[in-house]
């Protein structure tokens, strides 16, 4: 199935294009009656004066070559109509994906060679919830994984295009720590081509930027877990078990997102605490707060149009591009794909062979509210739809290798499936392949 928003977002493209076509036909039959009108009468009248039938060939023969000069203007017409589509072309498009390729649909191929596409030790951005090796994970095979589409192949990551289409320009992630995630696989895949003294990382309560001084280009993510205003905000201290999020107060975070050029959303994991969610009508100041339980998709949707709503009102599609990635999958039951009653993804080393395998149902109720948001939407945001070809990759999480918040007790250390992470991904892994999908969808939508 093709993502929705990318193809509405081809939609407006086809609608305003044919109000072009058709004003160019209207204006091409005019200058046609204008210019060639003279002639035509011509035609007309020697065709009954039978008295110059030599005037009549005459007409005959500067008609047949200014049909030609007519026929060649038309062609010119139609090559400039073609350059013109192209010049519609979505910003910082160098190319297209085969038509009709959705490159979320494939299947992961082994690649020795190419993989990973940098390592641990090489970046020192990763934050140690991620390094698995530093940590201790034994196998690296987990790193070996190439996505490859059915129908068509990912363009390989070219980090100095990347980085040169970023000169003078803001990328920013906003969302959770699972976009966290992508955004520093995103720096890790750029800030090899940058040498020591020209790039930085710096934090700012939600806001870390990395900043590629020669580029004059930041790469930023914005801690926003729930993309509204939530009691969950501190960047820091979040961890909050009685969720409340405020309704329609998505200009509190994004009062800080605007002039970006590349913007990627999401937000997912921090709705997941059961089948109601809370919502704050008023303000978090309010001394008796007014609040209201919504069913969490419902919930959901509601952030989801805010998203959209903010994104029509400050980004302007002609300049800047716009992402929203799908929900991550956490793989915390291995009942779920047949496994042990007691595991999780603690000890796996190999992905989930079966292509049908999707995991928790919740995750569909969500997939479809994305799915009518966007449908209904015409604002261009381009769908990362990470989340099936995630769900195989059970080998692919942090579990017990990764710096651990506090002290684990000897009960968690004799069960390590007790304290294994399933939500995160481990760097390099994972999360490089989605940010293959990104550089896809930006440079050859
Ligand atoms: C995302 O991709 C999966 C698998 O290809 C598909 O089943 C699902 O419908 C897609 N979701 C949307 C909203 O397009
Ligand atoms: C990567 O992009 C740069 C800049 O556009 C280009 O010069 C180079 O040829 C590309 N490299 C590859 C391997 O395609
Ligand atoms: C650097 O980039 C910012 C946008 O991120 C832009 O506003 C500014 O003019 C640029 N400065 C230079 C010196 O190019
Ligand atoms: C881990 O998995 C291997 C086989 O995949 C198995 O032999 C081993 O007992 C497992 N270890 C633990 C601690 O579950």
């Amino acid at each position: 199935m093709k993502p929705p928003p990318s193809s509405s977002s081809s939609a407006i493209l086809r609608k305003g294009r044919l109000s072009p076509y058709l004003f160019t036909l209207l204006a091409f039959i005019l200058f046609v009656t204008i210019l060639y009108g003279e002639d035509f009468r011509c035609i007309f009248g020697s065709q009954f004066d039978s008295h110059h039938p030599s005037h009549l060939h005459q007409t005959l023969s500067s008609t047949t070559s200014e049909f030609q000069t007519l026929f060649f203007s038309y062609v010119s017409l139609v090559v400039s109509l073609v350059l013109e589509k192209k010049g519609e072309k979505l910003p910082f498009a160098i190319g297209e994906t085969e038509k009709d390729c959705d490159v979320f649909s494939g299947k992961w191929v082994w690649d020795d060679i190419g993989r990973p596409l940098y390592d641990e030790s090489e970046c020192p951005y990763i934050q140690p919830q991620l390094t698995c090796q530093e940590h201790g994970r034994p196998d690296k095979d987990y790193q070996h994984w190439r996505w490859q589409p059915h129908g068509c192949s990912l363009p390989s990551f070219n980090a100095t295009l990347m980085l040169e289409s970023l000169r003078g320009k803001r990328m920013m992630f906003v969302g959770d720590s699972l976009n966290r995630g992508q955004y520093v696989s995103m720096v890790c895949l750029l800030h090899g081509l940058i040498p020591d003294n020209a790039k930085s990382m710096e934090t700012f309560g939600s806001l870390t930027v990395f900043t590629a001084k020669d580029y004059n280009a930041t790469i930023e993510f914005y801690w926003a877990p729930f993309l509204l205003e939530s009691n969950s905000d501190d960047a820091i201290v979040h961890r909050i078990s009685d969720r409340i999020v405020r309704k329609g107060s998505i200009n509190k975070h994004g009062k800080h997102w605007k002039g970006v050029d590349i913007m990627v959303f999401n937000t997912y994991l921090w709705w997941m605490t059961g089948l109601e969610f809370k919502i704050l009508q008023g303000s978090f100041d309010d001394e008796e707060k007014d609040i209201v339980k919504l069913p969490t998709e419902e919930a959901y949707g509601m952030a989801m149009k805010s998203m959209v709503r903010w994104v029509k009102k400050n980004m302007d599609p002609k300049k800047t591009r716009v992402f929203f990635t799908s929900m991550s999958p956490s793989h915390g039951k291995s009942i779920d794909w047949g496994g042990d009653p007691e595991g999780n993804c603690y000890n796996e080393t190999t992905m989930i062979e079966d292509p049908n395998y999707w995991g928790s149902d919740s995750r569909k109720g969500i997939m479809r509210v994305i799915g009518e948001v966007f449908r209904k939407s015409k604002v261009p945001i381009t769908f990362l739809n990470i989340t099936q070809l995630s769900s195989y990759r059970r080998d692919a999480h942090t579990s017990i290798y990764k710096k651990q918040w506090s002290p684990l007790t000897p009960e968690q250390l004799a069960n390590p499936v007790s304290y294994a992470d399933c939500v995160h991904w481990c760097l390099p892994g994972l999360q490089d392949t989605w940010n293959e999908l990104l550089f896809s969808k930006l440079f050859y939508p």
